[in-house]
């Protein structure tokens, strides 16, 4: 009886200790936004084909290390999107405290296949309160209402820069718009503008882009007609890749899928310092444990930290195949080049508290009212698209193409 107690009490306590082990795992997601914050990843929204559109709020908390097998993730289900949103674009406060999102398309309530504009420009969610608002902007462009995949960058002033990006086909009868105009969100005054440049390159959606110094530089992607010579190793054109810019000024790209085959990338890695003229590719011969397309990279400490996406097809076949979503995390070491199973906590801060405010965003960059924006290329525009071709008129994007371009985070 007593042995029998015994027994009974360690069950229910390896019981309670298995439960509070088992970390909570998202569904895997396609067009999420993400930011960093303090020490947390954020991530809103995105496609989980679960059916479709989600308004999820998750974070991936990096205070601690962990093995990649059970990453420290969260869900704030108690502060949802007010709405399902697919491809938002984030933008936070000076003091952390708040995060804009901007554009994004969601969905019908009762029936997710039929797409909605949502009703508000921007929503902008407390991470202290955890509650929303939807603020109201000054000189707000309603193109933004909707628009998908918007490529920003922030700087120290509090300024978000957004370009390009696109708007779907609502009806057979509506064309598909890709983007190319700058705009700039003043988080401190809440007013917007958008910028005609004199020299308004090009279109893009699905391209990278980070900001150094006063130049954005934008990298890969769709409709680009922008070429910046490179040197250095040969890197294939692709579009849904990643960047992220390291501290000491080095571009590093990750995954995406070839402009004309649809299948993986190669190399998976790829290094561009833009310190030099012109600027200079070096292939990361360290193979990837997987390649992604539409993912999110986020820069912290020497970490760059790959979460979501779907996985790239490694030959013609499979690209026409259905979407396999990535349900891991990944991690890159950015110092020495590796792919690491463990995110350790006390390499984070390796470069001083600067360092947990990287991301796609250059630390103390000033960008005056002259932006540069400039193509990086060795990449060239990216038309395939497997993922949304349920959705969307592929012959839009291809007819919108031209050759070649560059982008984005
Ligand atoms: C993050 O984790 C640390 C320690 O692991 C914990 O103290 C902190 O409360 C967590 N933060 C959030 C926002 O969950
Ligand atoms: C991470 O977790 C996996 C699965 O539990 C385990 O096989 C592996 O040894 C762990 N790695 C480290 C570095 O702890
Ligand atoms: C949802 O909308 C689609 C497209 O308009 C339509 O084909 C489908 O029948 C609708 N489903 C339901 C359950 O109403
Ligand atoms: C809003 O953006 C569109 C697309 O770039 C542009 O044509 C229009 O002039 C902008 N509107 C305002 C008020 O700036
Ligand atoms: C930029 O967009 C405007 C308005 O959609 C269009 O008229 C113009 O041709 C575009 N420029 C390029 C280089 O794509
Ligand atoms: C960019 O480079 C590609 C490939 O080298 C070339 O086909 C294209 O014409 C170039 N575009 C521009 C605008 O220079
Ligand atoms: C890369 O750096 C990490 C720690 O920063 C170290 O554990 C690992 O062994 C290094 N790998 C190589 C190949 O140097
Ligand atoms: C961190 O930021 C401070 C203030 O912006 C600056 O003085 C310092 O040089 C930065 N440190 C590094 C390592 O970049």
């Amino acid at each position: 009886m007593n042995s029998f107690r015994i027994l009974l009490s360690s069950l229910i306590v390896i019981s309670l200790v298995l439960t509070n082990v088992k970390c909570y795992s998202p569904d895997p997601r396609v067009g999420q936004a993400r930011i960093l914050v303090g020490s947390n990843i954020y991530f809103f929204g995105g496609n989980t084909m679960n059916p479709r559109f989600t308004n999820q709020v998750l974070y991936l908390n990096l205070s601690s290390s962990f093995n990649i097998t059970s990453p420290p993730w969260s869900q704030i289900a108690i502060s949802p999107i007010p709405i399902p949103l697919h491809f938002p674009a984030s933008c936070l406060s000076t003091d952390g405290s708040t995060v804009y999102l901007v554009g994004g398309m969601s969905q019908d309530q009762q029936n997710s296949s039929i797409l909605m504009i949502p009703q508000s420009s921007v929503y902008a969610f407390n991470t202290n309160s955890l509650q929303w608002t939807t603020p109201s902007i000054i000189n707000f462009n309603n193109t933004f209402l909707g628009r998908e995949d918007i490529n920003s960058a922030a700087d120290s002033n509090g300024k978000c820069y957004f370009f390009g990006g696109y708007s779907s086909k609502l009806t057979a009868e509506t064309t598909r718009i890709i983007y190319n105009d700058t705009n700039i969100f003043d988080t401190m005054a809440m007013k917007w503008s958008t910028l005609t440049l004199p020299n308004a390159p090009f279109a893009c959606a699905f391209c990278s882009s980070v900001l150094k110094d006063n130049l954005i530089i934008y990298i890969g992607g769709i409709g680009s007609s922008m070429n910046k010579t490179t040197a250095g190793d040969q890197i294939d054109p692709r579009s849904g890749q990643s960047a992220v810019l390291t501290q000491d000024g080095r571009i590093i790209i990750y995954g995406g899928k070839g402009t004309i085959t649809d299948i993986r990338a190669q190399p998976d890695v790829a290094v561009l310092d833009v310190n030099t003229t012109p600027y200079t590719w070096k292939a990361i011969t360290d193979k990837a444990p997987q390649s992604l397309v539409y993912h999110s990279a986020t820069l912290y400490g020497i970490y760059m930290i790959i979460a979501f996406g779907s996985i790239t097809p490694s030959n013609q076949l499979s690209a026409s195949a259905s979407i396999i979503l990535n349900n891991n995390l990944y991690i890159f070491n950015t110092q020495n080049y590796t792919w690491v199973n463990t995110f350790d906590a006390t390499f984070t801060g390796i470069y001083g508290p600067n360092s947990t405010k990287s991301g796609p965003i250059s630390l103390g960059a000033k960008i005056g009212i002259g932006i540069g924006v400039v193509a990086a290329v060795g990449i060239i525009a990216v038309v395939g698209f497997f993922l949304y071709k349920k959705f969307h008129n592929r012959e839009g994007f291809r007819n919108s193409i031209a050759t070649p371009g560059t982008q984005y985070i």
